[in-house]
């Protein structure tokens, strides 16, 4: 039988745990504040910032939101994230990916105090987290390896194998699963789009996690039979829905599902997670800035 993997429930499980963390931190006089920054006019953009925001209201989080034009000089951003670092009531910074052309993708991420960065991209924390002494760690990566435990899929020698090689998912992702603990110890191979014989080496995979940004191309013949596949894909295809749309994932559910042991849909598998996990870090960034102890989940 296979176990569709639900996210939703997880995500609502962390979210529950994390009401009590902030709880803890305004009873010490401390109010967790995330900041997201939004320079894009792109929908997805915005509904991801504006759900985050969502999110920080049912647990307790305060949200503050900067909007910058898309075509304002980039040290316009630069001065935002300045100003965001030295806001006191800030204790997590997340500056919505992409950025417009001109503006420094490099810089952006070097901006942002290491302290606050709750997306975990600043190359301090990039270079914590592969020597598996992780301050913040992604929240897709790490929303991923929360899958992973509620649902008892052990890690510990599998081979995980990552399709997609990118700084937010892939790279973070192959690093956490490498580490020697109980979260990591995978054998882990990453493949991209220069991997030849891809399909020989996803259907080797005890773990299979999808992350390449192409709409369902990994189906059952890609799928090793007993596998966890994990689906990080959010792919908006036309379709003849009331918003002109639907979003599909990186794996062809309908027929992966017949092969894997575990396997999340999308959506509801993943994304809540990487939501989650945000307000994860931003509680974890206030008890780190305030020296405050907050029990995580
Ligand atoms: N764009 C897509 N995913 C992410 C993410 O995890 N963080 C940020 N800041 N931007 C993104």
């Amino acid at each position: 039988m296979t176990e569709i993997i639900d996210g939703n429930a997880v995500a609502t499980d962390i979210r529950d745990s994390l009401t009590g963390g902030v709880e803890t931190l305004k009873a010490d006089g401390v109010t967790p504040g995330l900041a997201t920054v939004l320079m894009s006019d792109d929908p997805a953009s915005e509904t991801y910032v504006s759900m985050k925001q969502a999110d920080c209201e049912e647990v307790g989080i305060e949200s503050h939101h900067v909007e910058l034009d898309t075509d304002a000089p980039a040290e316009d951003l630069y001065d935002a994230i300045e100003d965001l670092n030295g806001d006191p009531s800030v204790h997590g910074i997340l500056v919505q990916m992409p950025v417009p052309a001109h503006v420094d993708e490099r810089r952006v991420l070097r901006a942002v105090d290491p302290m606050k960065d709750v997306d975990g991209f600043h190359p301090a924390n990039v270079g914590r987290l592969v020597v598996g002494n992780d301050r913040y760690r992604p929240c897709t990566p790490h929303g991923v390896q929360k899958l992973l435990e509620a649902y008892d899929v052990e890690t510990e020698g599998a081979d995980a194998v990552i399709v997609g090689r990118s700084n937010i998912v892939g790279k973070p992702l192959a690093n956490l699963l490498v580490q020697k603990r109980g979260d990591g110890n995978a054998t882990v191979t990453v493949c991209h789009s220069r991997t030849e014989d891809l399909a020989a080496k996803t259907r080797a995979a005890d773990v299979l996690v999808a992350a390449a940004g192409r709409p369902e191309f990994i189906d059952a013949e890609m799928v090793g039979a007993g596998a966890t596949v994990i689906d990080v894909g959010v792919n908006r295809v036309d379709a003849d829905t009331e918003k002109g749309y639907e979003l599909v994932g990186d794996v062809d559910f309908e027929s992966a599902r017949e092969k894997a042991a575990h396997i999340t849909p999308v959506p509801g598998g993943v994304g809540p997670m990487t939501r989650a996990m945000l307000l994860y870090n931003t509680v974890k960034a206030a008890g780190l800035q305030a020296d405050v102890d907050v029990a995580l989940p």
